[in-house]
């Protein structure tokens, strides 16, 4: 009986823990059927020595035509939360679970659609190699796609959340919500509560680089 072969990243990720390498090779994945109607590849940016990870789910309209994680509207609401945490994004690598935006055209607008298991997993060589070449202490997951690829597993957000977790390729993992689902609460206090709840978690992060110094 013949197996067909699931999609992934794995045959473009080249055997290096160069950034730079990883990011130019990112540029021509057909890992998945994603690659097709996005723009390009957003991969992710920070220092290659950043201590901690931050993953996201996957770009977004704007990411998708700048070409660079979390510059669109969630983007300004996850600095803003980094502000409130006192956490600088500068000391963070920042990427995404999915690096190709998943979308549905709705006019002349492009709808956000969630990336299905079998991309996310397409997808997650791409996050391993940045992972083995930033060798973070931390990996910090925002909601169920990005908690998915980080853990190898489902998650449950909602109760697994803001907890230093075990994770085989850093010291610790973190998971917390995404920045968007904030915008998607109507309620006033209920989103004000949220927002609480995600800068705690960020939060988190200080927590960890103090407890943890270099070397
Ligand atoms: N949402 C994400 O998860 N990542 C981005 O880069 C932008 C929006
Ligand atoms: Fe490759 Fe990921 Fe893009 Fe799919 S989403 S084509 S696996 S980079």
């Amino acid at each position: 009986m013949e197996r067909k072969q699931k999609p992934s990243a794995a045959p473009w990720v080249p055997e290096t823990r160069n950034l730079n390498r990883l990011r130019e090779a990112s540029k021509n994945c057909e890992g998945c059927g994603l690659y097709q109607n996005a723009t390009r590849t957003v991969f992710g940016e920070g220092g290659r020595n950043a201590r901690v990870i931050l993953v996201g789910e996957q770009p977004g309209d704007e990411e998708d035509i700048q070409g660079r994680p979390f510059v669109g509207p969630a983007g300004k609401l996850l600095n803003r939360a980094l502000e409130a945490a006192a956490v600088d994004r500068s000391e963070l690598y920042v990427t995404n679970a999915v690096k190709h935006f998943k979308f549905e055209p709705r006019g002349k607008r492009r709808i956000h659609a969630k990336p299905n298991v079998a991309e996310i997993s397409a997808c997650r060589p791409w996050l391993e190699a940045e992972v083995a070449a930033v060798k973070p202490q931390l990996i910090v997951a925002m909601g169920s796609t990005a908690a998915r690829s980080v853990m190898g597993r489902e998650t449950r957000v909602m109760t697994e959340r803001g907890h230093f977790l075990p994770h085989d390729r850093a010291e610790s993992a973190l998971i917390t919500v995404h920045p968007s689902a904030l915008l998607r609460i109507p309620e006033h206090d209920r989103r004000e509560a949220e927002w609480g709840l995600f800068v705690r978690d960020l939060g988190m992060i200080n927590e960890w680089l103090k407890k943890h110094p270099i070397g």
